[in-house]
Order: C-alpha cells, then sequence, then structure tokens
C-alpha cells in the first residue's frame, strides 16, 4: 500500500495542499472550522508524516510551553522551577520562551501555539491585551495566566497581591522614618507595576497622622521604567544628578533596587543610613547585596507549581478535537497568594515592630 500524502490529505478535507501545510507547520492563521476539518482528515487517514503530525491527530505533544518576559531575572528561573516540577509529574516538560518584554506576543508564540508543538501554554507578558491573544490561542488548547493580569482574557491565573506588597514595601520605609520615598516603578500597564505603586500611593495617603503630615507623595519620586538593574541605576542616578532631594527608595522589583544600590554608592549616599532601600521578589541576589537587601517576597516557587497545576487540571478535562469535552471545563479559576516582607541591612536603621526578620 502506498504512503499517505499531503495531497490525499488535501482531497479528503476539501481544501489545498497549501492549505494542509498551513495547518500541519501552524505558519499562518488558518479558519477555525478548516484546521479542524483537516485534522480530521488526517486522523481518517492516518496521515503521519514526521512527529509534528502523529502530534497534531493524537494532541499529545507531552511539551507545555512557558512564556517569560526576562529569563535573565533571576525572579523567572525560580518560577520556572515551580512549574517544570509540578508538570513533571505528569510526564510533561517545559518549552521555556523568552518573550524580552515584548508588548506583543509575537511570531513565535503563534508558531508554537498554533503550530501544535505544545499541549498548553503558561503566560507571563508584558502589558497583552486579551483581545489579539484571544485570536491567537486555538480554542482547544489550555493556558494559564501567571504573574501578569490580562484583563478579559478566560484563564485560570494565579498572582501575588502586588498592592499589598507595595503597601508593607512603603509602610516598612515609613516605620523606619523616611519620609521622601523614591519610587522606581515597573512599566506602564503591566499589572504588578500597577499595583505596586498602588500600594506606595495608599501606604503615604493612609499612614499614621504624623507619617501622612512628614511623608510626601510628590510626583517628581515616582519614575516608570523596565524591570532591569540598568534602569534602576541611571534612575536613581537621574534623581540624585538633578538634586531631587529623597531618604527613601521603594523599588518595583529587585533588579531595580540593585541598580539604585550602585548608583547610591557611587554618590557616596550610605545604605541605609542617607537612603534606606527595599526591592520586591527576594531573588537569591537580594541577600548577596552589599549591603544585603530588604525586599518584600514572593512565593515564586509556589507560583510555578500552582500555574503547572493548573494547565494540568485542565488538560486533564480538555478533549481531542474530534471529540465532545470528557468532562465540561470548569470557569476560570484566580488564586492570589500574599507577599512576605524580609528586612534585611538595607532597612534596618531601628527596631521595627511586627515585621518578619530574616
Ligand atoms: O518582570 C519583572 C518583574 O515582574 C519580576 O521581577 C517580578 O516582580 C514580576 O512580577
Amino acid at each position: 500500500m502506498s504512503r499517505t500524502t499531503m495531497r490525499d490529505v488535501a482531497r479528503e478535507a476539501g481544501v489545498s495542499i497549501a492549505t494542509v501545510s498551513r495547518v500541519v507547520n501552524g505558519v499562518d492563521a488558518v479558519a477555525e472550522s478548516t484546521r479542524r476539518r483537516v485534522l480530521e482528515a488526517i486522523r481518517r487517514l492516518n496521515y503521519s508524516p514526521n512527529l509534528v503530525a502523529k502530534s497534531l491527530v493524537h494532541r499529545g505533544t507531552r511539551n507545555v510551553a512557558l512564556f517569560v518576559p526576562d529569563i535573565m531575572n533571576p525572579f523567572f528561573p525560580a518560577i520556572a522551577r515551580g512549574v517544570a516540577d509540578a508538570v513533571a509529574s505528569e510526564g510533561y516538560t517545559v518549552v521555556l520562551c523568552n518573550t524580552d518584554d515584548s508588548t506583543e506576543p509575537g511570531p513565535h508564540f503563534e508558531r508554537l501555539l498554533r503550530g501544535n508543538f505544545v499541549d498548553g501554554a503558561i503566560l507571563c507578558g508584558t502589558a497583552w491585551d486579551a483581545a489579539p491573544l484571544s485570536e491567537l490561542i486555538p480554542a482547544d488548547l489550555p493556558v494559564v495566566v501567571m504573574d501578569r493580569r490580562v484583563p478579559g482574557l478566560r484563564a485560570d491565573s494565579v498572582e501575588i497581591d502586588n498592592r499589598l506588597g507595595g503597601l508593607m514595601a512603603t509602610r516598612h520605609l515609613l516605620d523606619v522614618g523616611c519620609r521622601r520615598i523614591l519610587h522606581l516603578g515597573g512599566p506602564v500597564g503591566v499589572s504588578t507595576a500597577e499595583g505596586r505603586l498602588a500600594g506606595y500611593l495608599e501606604a503615604l495617603c493612609s499612614g499614621a497622622a504624623d507619617e501622612r503630615d512628614a511623608a510626601e507623595a510628590d510626583s517628581d519620586l515616582i519614575t516608570r521604567g523596565p524591570f532591569r538593574a540598568e534602569s534602576g541605576y541611571s534612575r536613581t542616578r537621574a534623581a540624585l544628578e538633578s538634586g531631587l532631594s529623597f531618604d527613601g527608595i521603594f523599588a518595583a522589583n529587585d533588579l531595580l533596587a540593585l541598580g539604585a544600590l550602585q548608583a547610591l554608592r557611587q554618590f557616596g549616599r550610605r545604605v541605609p543610613e542617607d537612603v534606606a532601600v527595599i526591592g520586591f521578589d527576594d531573588i537569591y541576589m537580594a541577600a548577596l547585596a552589599l549591603p544585603p537587601l530588604s525586599t518584600v517576597a514572593q512565593p515564586t516557587y509556589r507560583l510555578g507549581t500552582i500555574a503547572g497545576r493548573m494547565l494540568m487540571d485542565r488538560l486533564d478535562r480538555s478533549a481531542s478535537p474530534a471529540q465532545p469535552p470528557a468532562h465540561p471545563q470548569p470557569e476560570p479559576k484566580r488564586v492570589v497568594l500574599e507577599p512576605s516582607l524580609r528586612i534585611r541591612e538595607s532597612t534596618r536603621r531601628e527596631r521595627v515592630q511586627g515585621s518578619e526578620e530574616e
């Protein structure tokens, strides 16, 4: 018997060979109904040119994609470890994709998700919009959103309470006597950055009466930019060069705080005596910094394991393209975890009550 060819599949599905090829390679967008017709023809004819086509028919690559914005930020490998452990127990492997802080999912996103290289995906994007994302994600491909929210996207999600984290960090700086707190914020529109800024503002507006009177929520003290060390360095340096007066820094992540420490050192400012500094995340480098960096710790590994388990749960319930769902898909779940304070030398000016000391 001769081997089934792409031409046979095209004839069976009533489409062109080019369309079959597009479905197999996942290069161009193909209408969902056409894609399903082609997959059905592939299954009927048992067409199996390679592993990718096999996975198209059986919907089982045993790979899941994890999209992160910055693979160089140690926060994300820590999360990836949690995801990998959670999915490995079910026989899955993680395909790690770095979006490099791109504000759109990008062509490799579409190729990976529509090309049937993975069975599901965990997304941590940079202010990605729900509408284009929903267009790109195949209807039967389970997706979980992690760390950064995508309002309007129907998907399970797991994140921390970023507003609470911003509140804790700023209140801690107020507690150790800071009254002009520079905020090194993250990019505009990214939910984690917006939440942390909201917490900062809330702490300045709702502190004890003596703090409220003395502390200032001055727009000059708020800067926004990438979550990167170079940005923390250049923004702190610019603030120092401009003569802006500040006695505390709340950086929206630890990389920004590490950059700030370097600029303060170069300008001869003592930490914490002249400027107390607190970051966010508790990456492993925070404890190694000079001086060791106070921070708002995220339960990073747990974020990853929860995201991984959420995805495994959806995969268990999802059906093959040709069959009705084995179990109906429940409504999307949203899990919000709490951050915690880690106080180290960079803010240790005096005894602080009610804080978790390391
Ligand atoms: O992408 C940078 C930041 O976003 C991380 O450092 C972490 O705080 C995450 O929420």
